[in-house]
């Protein structure tokens, strides 16, 4: 069975549907009035024509800002009657109450009624030159059958649907399929492995399912479908698997499997839209924090659709007609609000990039902006950093004459490579967005907005909020610092529509985490405010390690460590790497009477970690030592560790809770042996 359907039974669908009620019957009744009416530009308001002013309005008169924005970008099944409730003190948090809308028909139907031969998706497959177009009329079709599949299947209103895919036309389908009948979609990144992959299936209760039986990434094969019959096997709730075929290669199929890209084709292409309330769940994505436990972050519909649909058209200065390249995969936030909503919210044109950026040469992220005329480009530091090695000749290689934004996100971006995105790839006429979020906040938070000709840019910074971000530094006693020149916890102090509303069955845990007893919403990341009252981030407060973009509990990777039989106990920490950003380095104290040589050692950790967690999560580094610097109170102090891998020893800070001062001198000496 082919992976997509054949053009052939596209253009046969699409007689019978433009011939049939299905199309003009849901567009007349899901997409109410003129359809000019969500064109950002039909939105205006008076006396606020600059950032500044329009950014005041939206954290000062909220009710009117997104009351206006809510009504003219969105298409509701029936409005709204109050734009927001929101009380961060008790976790309360709803937007554009007692509205209905379908988040499908938002981001597929309403366009297709405009625009229908426009193109939705461009999948950027993993061997160049082979992309593939998809336009909106066929991406609902898709969308279409895939639900009624999905309903074939028993998938319900409310039962939460798992997405183990590489970027591919089949997962954007899988995920507004979810959408349009109501079911929670949950994407697992297709980089994780079958144990992290079994964790989240069974926190999240999922029966369902979708995958593929291989993936292309790098020109290596990634047996998928082999990780997740290795997951659900720990997963007795799982009812189904829907297996679509990404290469020829066939797989075992079991009771539970079944064959998605046949299933597809005896479906209809009408799938009537569920009207959906607009603080329905949307999805679920997992993420690490300062726990064990990734925990499953819950989007809701409507406002979480506008807030990564403005942030995409204002952050990026996306018009109609533009291509749109971020190349995250979809299995992160990145993916979810830039690749997928919005984008196609906004009716745009979006890349799907399956591939690497060294694949098959350095070259490829230009070559492919040059091949597909890509206009924004959003990316991720460490990628920057790594294309940057190998020199400009790759860069200058191709046409980067259509790009007109570059964009930063994951980390912090270091000046040498801000600079040469921003002078060689971008030839010095780019503006660069470094923006700030998390998937807690659902779209970028911080950013510079160049589509405001008064905005100014600096090298580095992330620079002002958006719209509806209230930005708040508290320092470590809990105080809010109001001044300028300082450097403190970075918080958010209002309520706005993007952000999460919970952690999936674990409210309590939200409510610890995110809302602390001051009322803000708490990211966890540090936060200079310049004296202009421009904002840079420094780095993540608690332990949380950002490798590559990606983020990892600390806890985690130490559950792991400590499951090895020689290990008696582990403390790890993030070290500085020049590519990644952060590396993971374990420091391990070995049972008594255990020997195993370190590189042993090593070798087994690595392993174990990509079996339990993901091969990013590997650690670069293992210490053995004989003792691990801890409080009076027995806690291991992995503030000291840090500056030790960071080479500061001589910069360690209060030590009068330090129980073993010598354990510390012996660590500091051995880690010296290691480099
Ligand atoms: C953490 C969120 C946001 C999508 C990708 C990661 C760090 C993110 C930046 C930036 C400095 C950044 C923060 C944040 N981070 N963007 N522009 N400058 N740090 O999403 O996995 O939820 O991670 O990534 O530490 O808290 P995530």
């Amino acid at each position: 069975m082919a992976w997509l359907l054949p053009r052939r039974c596209y253009l046969k669908v699409c007689s019978q549907t433009s011939r049939g009620p299905f199309l003009s019957s849901i567009v007349r009744a899901w997409s109410g009035g003129p359809l000019t009416a969500y064109m950002p530009e039909a939105v205006s308001f008076p006396g606020s024509k600059n950032h500044q002013g329009l950014y005041r309005m939206s954290v000062e008169q909220v009710d009117t800002f997104w009351g206006t924005l809510g009504r003219n970008r969105l298409t509701w099944i029936s409005p709204f009657h109050s734009v927001q409730d929101c009380n961060l003190e008790q976790g309360w948090v709803a937007w554009f109450l007692g509205g209905q809308l379908n988040v499908a028909v938002n981001c597929l139907d309403r366009h297709v009624h405009r625009a229908p031969n426009k193109v939705a998706l461009i999948w950027e497959k993993d061997e160049p030159g082979k992309e593939v177009q998809i336009t909106y009329r066929e991406l609902l079709e898709l969308t279409c059958r895939l639900g009624n599949t999905l309903k074939r299947q028993g998938v319900k209103k409310g039962d939460r649907v798992t997405i183990y895919m590489p970027p591919c036309p089949l997962a954007v389908a899988s995920m507004l399929a979810c959408a349009r009948i109501g079911a929670i979609h949950m994407l697992v990144f297709a980089g994780f492995s079958a144990e992290a992959l079994a964790d989240r299936i069974q926190d999240a209760q999922s029966e369902t399912v979708i995958t593929v039986n291989q993936g292309l990434r790098g020109g290596r094969v990634t047996e998928l479908k082999q990780t997740v019959d290795q997951a659900v096997k720990w997963c007795p709730k799982v009812k189904r698997v829907l297996v679509s075929m990404r290469t020829e290669q066939k797989v075992p199929m079991s009771d539970l499997d079944v064959p998605l890209d046949e299933e597809i084709m005896k479906e209809d292409v009408c799938c009537e839209p569920v009207a959906m309330d607009s603080e329905d769940l949307l999805f679920l994505l997992y993420t690490s924090g300062s726990t064990g436990k990734p925990k499953g972050l819950v989007h809701s519909q409507a406002g979480y659709l506008l807030y990564a649909a403005l942030t995409h058209k204002y952050v990026f200065d996306y018009h109609d007609g533009d291509v749109f390249g971020c190349v995250a995969d979809i299995g992160w936030i990145t993916g979810h609000s830039y690749v997928v909503y919005g984008p196609l919210c906004n009716g745009g044109t979006t890349v799907l990039f399956e591939s690497t950026p060294l694949y098959p040469d350095p070259g490829r992220y230009w070559e492919t902006v040059e091949r597909l005329r890509i206009n924004q480009f959003y990316g991720a530091p460490t990628a920057i950093r790594l294309l940057l090695r190998y020199g400009d000749k790759w860069v200058k290689k191709y046409d980067r004459s259509s790009l007109k934004i570059l964009g930063s996100v994951g980390e912090p971006i270091n000046t040498e490579a801000w600079e040469w995105y921003f002078n060689v790839v971008g030839e010095a006429r780019c503006p660069v967005v470094d923006t700030w979020w998390q998937t807690e906040t659902g779209g970028i938070c911080i950013s510079p907005r160049p589509s405001d000709p008064g905005d100014e840019i600096r090298p580095g910074l992330a620079m002002r909020p958006f719209f509806g971000i209230s930005p708040c530094l508290l320092d470590d006693k809990g105080n809010v610092l109001t001044e300028n020149d300082v450097s403190g916890a970075l918080c958010i102090s209002q309520a706005w529509p993007g952000m999460a509303r919970t952690i999936y069955n674990d409210h309590k845990r939200f409510l610890f985490m995110f809302l602390t007893a001051t009322g803000f919403f708490f990211t966890g990341d540090g936060v200079y405010r310049t004296s202009e009252g421009y904002y840079q981030l420094t780095g993540r407060l608690d332990d949380v390690i950002n490798i590559s973009g990606h983020r990892l509990g600390t806890a985690e990777v130490e559950d792991a460590v400590n499951q090895h039989a020689a290990v008696a106990e582990s403390a790890v920490i993030g070290y500085p790497h020049n590519i990644k950003g952060e590396g993971v380095y374990v420091f391990l104290v070995l049972k008594k009477g255990i020997y195993i040589s370190r590189e042993t050692l090593t070798a087994d950790l690595q392993e174990l970690i990509s079996k339990k967690i993901a091969k990013y999560a590997a650690p670069e580094y293992v210490q053995i030592t004989s003792r691990l610097p801890k409080t009076r109170s027995g806690k291991i102090m992995r503030r000291v560790l840090k500056k030790i891998v960071e080479n500061k020893a001589h910069q360690l800070g209060d030590l009068t809770t330090l129980e073993d001062y010598e354990a510390v001198q012996k660590i500091i000496e051995e880690h010296k042996c290691l480099l």
